[in-house]
């Protein structure tokens, strides 16, 4: 199977019956991307594949050969945290941090779905336009990204000082 995932073309063998979690974290060593339920539940899997968000426990790798795959390991460089990584950082959006790569994975995403509904701001980059959402909204976007610490607050306030305006 061939894929671009974090910038980078990438060919693996195997199972036609391995999800797209398991490749990236058995085979390509890429364990940022976490597995909480394994069952399309908890939001910890989130990855972004051609900037949409997926679960990537759901997903069969062999469906999204040749897409673009981009983990939380693709989102910093050497020097510098993205964005969003850094607003978490800021506004404590984490506790035990087990959820944190798929919450934010799942937030560039929401902020790509929302630019949709926005053409003119439309853009491809991954880092940040600015949108208008209150709050609740942010709230309800994210909600099959599931927190068992609680830090919701300081979720959404880095998601709101990142993306929001
Ligand atoms: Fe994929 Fe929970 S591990 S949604």
């Amino acid at each position: 199977m061939q894929f671009t995932i974090n910038g980078h073309a990438v060919e693996v063998e195997a199972d036609v019956r391995t999800s797209l979690l398991d490749l990236l974290r058995e085979q390509l060593g890429l364990s940022g991307t976490k597995k909480g339920c394994d069952q399309g539940a908890c939001g910890a899997c989130t990855v972004l594949v051609d900037g949409e968000r997926i679960n990537a426990c759901l997903a069969l790798a062999v469906q999204y050969q040749g897409r673009a795959i981009t983990t939380i390991e693709g989102l910093a460089d050497e020097q510098t945290l993205h964005p969003l990584q850094a607003a978490f950082v800021e506004h404590d959006g984490f506790q035990c941090g087990y959820c944190t790569p798929g919450q934010i994975c799942s937030a560039i995403g929401m902020a790509h779905e929302l630019e949709r509904n926005v053409p003119s701001v439309v853009t491809a980059d991954l880092t940040a336009q600015r949108i208008a959402f209150d709050h609740d909204e942010v709230r309800e976007r994210m909600s099959g990204n599931l927190c068992r610490c609680g830090a919701y607050n300081g979720i959404v306030d880095a998601i709101n000082a990142t993306f929001g305006r």
